[in-house]
C-alpha cells in the first residue's frame, strides 16, 4: 500500500506538468479525487481490508496526499485562468500614444538655414558667446569711442570681456585659423542690452556668413542670397538689396524680403512698406583682411548676417519674439 500511494504521487506530479487547458484539468482531478473511481478514493476504500492498528497511519498518508492533490491542482488551475486573461486582451485596440516632444522652432529653422548653405558647401562653424572687445569690436573696423558699437548696447563682464552682440567675430576667428578659400556659416546666440518688445529680446540668435576666394564679387553675395531666400521662402519671393552700412563691409547692403501678407501693397505687418528686412550683408572690408593677414589684392570676400528668430517670424507669421522663450505649449505644439 505504501508502495502505491508513492506511486499515486509520482504519477500526478507527471499528470500536472502536462495539462494545458481546464478540460484537461478536469480530467486529472476526476482520474485522482472522484468520488466514485478516484484513484485515491478507491485505495481509502482498500483500507478496510487491512489490519486495525495499520489503517490510522496509511489513512493519514492517503489524506495528506489528497490534500496535496487537492492544493497542485488548485494552483494550476489559477495558472491556466491567469493564460487564459492574457489571451482575452484585445490586440486591436489603439494603444496608448507616447507622449512625443517635438524640436523647437528656432532649432527648425536653424536646421533648415544649415541645409541650404550646406548644398552651397558652407561648413558649419562656432564660435565662443564670451568674446573681447578685439574679437567683437576692435578686428571687425570699430575701434574705441567708434559710434557702431554704441548701436549695440552690450553687457560687459569685465573691462575687456563681453558677451558677444553679434555672430561677426566668428569670421575673424576663422580667418585667423585658415587660409582661403573659405565658405562658413556660424550660427549663435548674440546678447544686447535691448529692452524687451515685440521684436527685441536681450539674447537671440543670428547665423553669419563668410565666403572668401579669388576674384569674388558683389554678384556671388547676390547670387547666393536669393537661392537661400527661395529655398526658405519660396521661389515667387522677391528680393530688395538696399544699400547700408557695416564697418566691416563696404560696400554693404541691407536686403529686404517682398511681404508675403500684401505681396508687396504694404500692410500692417510690413508698415505699410511691401518689403521685409531680414538680413545685413557686403563684402569683407580691406581693413579686416588686414587684421587678419589676408592680401585684399588677391582674395576677396563676402559675409551676411541673419537673425534666426526674425526669418522664423517671418516665415511662420509669428509677430511676437517674445513666443519662442516662454516655452508655453500652445504656441510650441504648432510647430
Ligand atoms: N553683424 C551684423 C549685425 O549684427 C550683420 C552683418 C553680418 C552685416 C555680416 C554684414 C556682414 O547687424
Amino acid at each position: 500500500m505504501r508502495r502505491e500511494i508513492a506511486f499515486l504521487k509520482k504519477e500526478i506530479q507527471g499528470k500536472i506538468n502536462r495539462i494545458t487547458d481546464q478540460e484537461e484539468l478536469k480530467q486529472v482531478r476526476i482520474e485522482f479525487l472522484g468520488r466514485r473511481q478516484g484513484k485515491l478514493t478507491s485505495l481509502l476504500k482498500q483500507l478496510v481490508d487491512l489490519p486495525l492498528k495499520e489503517r490510522p497511519e496509511l489513512g493519514k498518508l492517503i489524506n495528506d496526499l489528497k490534500s496535496y492533490v487537492q492544493e497542485v491542482l488548485d494552483k494550476k488551475e489559477k495558472v491556466i485562468n491567469e493564460e487564459k486573461n492574457i489571451e482575452e486582451v484585445d490586440i486591436t485596440l489603439p494603444g496608448k500614444r507616447p507622449f512625443l516632444g517635438g524640436l523647437h522652432p528656432l532649432t527648425q529653422i536653424l536646421q533648415e538655414i544649415k541645409r541650404i548653405f550646406a548644398t552651397l558647401g558652407f561648413e558649419v562653424v562656432r564660435g565662443p558667446e564670451i568674446e573681447t572687445e578685439y574679437y567683437n569690436f576692435e578686428a571687425l573696423n570699430m575701434p574705441k569711442f567708434h559710434p557702431a558699437r554704441d548701436e549695440q548696447d552690450s553687457f560687459y563682464l569685465s573691462k575687456t570681456h563681453l558677451l558677444r552682440t553679434q555672430t561677426s567675430p566668428v569670421q575673424i576667428r576663422v580667418m585667423e585659423q585658415q587660409t582661403p578659400p573659405v565658405r562658413v556659416i556660424a550660427p549663435g546666440k548674440c546678447y544686447r542690452r535691448d529692452a524687451i518688445d515685440a521684436s527685441h529680446y536681450p539674447m537671440f540668435h543670428q547665423v553669419e556668413g563668410l565666403a572668401i576666394d579669388k576674384g569674388m564679387a558683389f554678384s556671388d553675395l547676390k547670387g547666393t542670397l536669393t537661392y537661400f531666400v527661395h529655398q526658405m521662402f519660396g521661389p515667387n519671393r522677391e528680393l530688395r538689396f538696399r544699400p547700408s552700412f557695416f564697418p566691416f563691409t563696404e560696400p554693404s547692403a541691407e536686403i529686404d524680403i517682398s511681404c508675403a501678407i500684401c505681396r508687396g501693397k504694404g500692410c500692417r505687418v510690413c508698415s505699410g512698406k511691401g518689403w521685409l528686412e531680414i538680413l545685413g550683408a557686403g563684402m569683407v572690408d580691406p581693413e579686416v583682411f588686414k587684421k587678419v593677414n589676408y592680401d585684399p589684392e588677391q582674395y576677396q570676400g563676402f559675409a551676411f548676417g541673419m537673425g534666426v528668430e526674425r526669418i522664423c517670424m517671418l516665415k511662420y507669421g509669428v509677430d511676437d519674439i517674445r513666443h519662442f522663450f516662454q516655452n508655453d505649449l500652445r504656441f510650441l505644439r504648432q510647430f
